[in-house]
């Protein structure tokens, strides 16, 4: 069949129709046909300019660069919140604990690392787009410690505007990335899509004893950033004609730079907790880390290493929208301290693209571990901080670490009012902190909570009704908090609490009608992920 009686066929089923069949919403013919001559419903194209192919700047196409383009943080958990709890024992690590990857148990030696990032363009440069995909993809599975294997494409493009040339060099540029870092790229999905995006599902595995959660930082570890921020800032800056030469070049070669060595490194000095800062800001992904874990940290902004101009941007305002709803999310446990640089936030809440590592290593490693990162290739890691104690998460925001004295009793002035602080009598959860004696109860609580045979869901339950039963007031509170946050409904907590009471008798009971009373008035009819920090069921 000739272009001609394709098109006149094609196109007398549009009319009959009353609608085009490519795309319903508009009348046939199109304003395409009428415009430029050409009915993509027959399988025509438009004429690709020969220029635009090597020239199109991607990052002029799409809105929000990068890991900005992402759904803001509470309005997601918002969403997740609506959606029942997955409850499978293979599952080791599942979407309820905010980690970056999900963890599958295949084995008892063998578990399984998945994982999927999809973004809009942060770079102009179409391949260099694809390897700062790959790189930003991989970076959740080595932040698990977990080895990748495979990867999927996913992609989103205008095929009929565009032609073929930029999709072809996001592509190459990905399978770069992915060759350098072992990992196979065996499949993938395309959509014809208005606005370019492009990333990866990776999957790994990994071995039981080098799984590192976002759960597991105690007072007393080291806070460890392995490569420089401000990557949000310096696209932001190039999209409105601000960004310098200097500024773009670091800010490439730092995102297409792989976090295995990174990885590798954070195994090798007995990590306690890792994450990768991406799309929700260090500040956002430190504050995931402290909730999961239980802990406070302090953050020292003077030393964070920030990527070349990131200072002087921010200074001058200029901060792409993502900032503000990673605000949103992470300020209500965030505590700025007197004398930290007004910009400073700005950039702690810059969404990442493909960043470093977030490592929380014991104390007494901290330089072991920064001389290897060094040494690996993180020429700029540095400790950015420490976890100071037990607490529902919180962040301290200090200009420098040597304030001197007890950070609990320095001058802060909150953002808004930090949760109070909050502890279990579980063994180790007391013992915070000096003495091998604290150390050792440390591990043993760590174990006692880490996924097994039972997933943490199932573990929560479980303190629920031990709390309730020893009778312990604050324990409860905590666990019920942190229950809620995992999205276990009412009926849930109330089973498992009555079991305490079956065998702690009345004063169980007595506990439980006092803190469930409150849970009420809290509004726990509809438990829900209590992303916003923490609503204290506030018992007497
Ligand atoms: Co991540
Ligand atoms: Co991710
Ligand atoms: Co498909």
């Amino acid at each position: 069949m000739s272009g001609s009686a394709k098109r006149s066929r094609v196109m007398a089923r549009s009319r009959r129709l009353g609608h085009c069949i490519c795309d319903p919403h508009k009348p046939c013919p199109c304003d395409l046909l009428l415009e430029c001559d050409v009915c993509t419903c027959a399988g025509e194209r438009l004429p690709v300019k020969p220029e635009s192919a090597d020239r199109v700047a991607l990052t002029k196409l799409v809105r929000n660069a990068g890991c900005a383009s992402k759904i803001a943080p509470a309005d997601l958990a918002r969403i997740l919140a609506r959606l029942p709890v997955v409850r499978d024992p293979r599952v080791v690590v599942s979407g309820a604990t905010a980690d970056d990857a999900g963890v599958f148990r295949l084995s008892d030696d063998l578990w399984l690392v998945q994982t999927v990032d999809v973004f809009s363009p942060c770079v102009d440069d179409p391949y260099l787009f694809g390897r700062i995909a790959a790189a930003n993809s991989l970076s959740d599975c080595y932040a698990m410690g977990g080895t990748p294997l495979t990867a999927l494409s996913i992609i989103g493009y205008p095929a009929h505007s565009l032609g073929e040339e930029p999709v072809a060099e996001m592509l190459r540029g990905g399978m770069e990335a992915l060759a350098e870092a072992g990992v196979a790229l065996v499949g993938g999905h395309s959509i014809n899509d208005e606005e370019i995006k492009l990333g990866f599902s990776i999957t790994g595995v990994i071995r039981p004893e080098e799984l590192v959660t976002n759960a597991g930082a105690q007072p007393g570890d080291a806070l460890l950033l392995t490569k420089p921020l401000g990557t949000g800032i310096i696209a932001f800056a190039a999209q409105i004609g601000r960004g310098s030469e200097e500024a773009l070049r670091a800010a490439s070669a730092s995102m297409t730079a792989l976090n295995r060595e990174a990885a590798a490194v954070m195994k090798k000095v007995g990590a306690r907790a890792c994450t990768d800062v991406t799309g929700f800001g260090l500040l956002g992904h430190l504050w995931q880390v402290a909730r999961e874990s239980r802990v406070t940290a302090e953050l020292w902004w003077e030393a964070v290493p920030l990527l070349p101009g990131v200072r002087e941007y921010a200074a001058e305002g200029i901060a792409p929208g993502a900032t503000e709803r990673n605000r949103e999310f992470a300020g209500p446990a965030v505590t700025v301290e007197e004398g930290v640089a007004e910009e400073a936030l700005d950039v702690l809440y810059d969404a990442q693209t493909s960043g470093g590592l977030l490592i929380a290593v014991p104390g007494d490693r901290a330089r072991e571990a920064l001389a290897r990162l060094r040494e690996a290739g993180c020429r700029e890691a540095a400790i950015i901080g420490r976890v100071v104690e037990r607490s529902q998460g919180g962040i301290i925001v200090r200009a420098t670490s040597d304030h001197g004295g007890d950070s609990r009793q320095a001058p802060g002035r909150p953002e808004a009012t930090a949760s109070p602080r909050e502890e279990c009598c579980a063994p180790g959860a007391a013992a915070v902190g000096a003495g091998s004696a604290g150390e050792a109860g440390q591990r043993f609580f760590a174990a006692a909570f880490a996924p097994g045979v039972l997933d943490v869901v199932q573990k929560e339950i479980t303190a629920i009704a031990l709390s309730v039963a020893l009778r312990c007031g604050s324990c409860l509170r905590l666990h019920l908090d942190k229950a809620r946050g995992m999205g276990l409904t009412a009926q849930e907590i109330e089973e498992a609490a009555w079991m305490g009471v079956a065998f702690g008798g009345a004063p169980s009971m007595l506990l439980w009608t006092e803190a469930s009373r409150d849970l009420r008035t809290a509004g726990a009819g509809e438990m829900s992920r209590q992303v916003e920090g923490a609503e204290e069921p506030g018992c007497p």
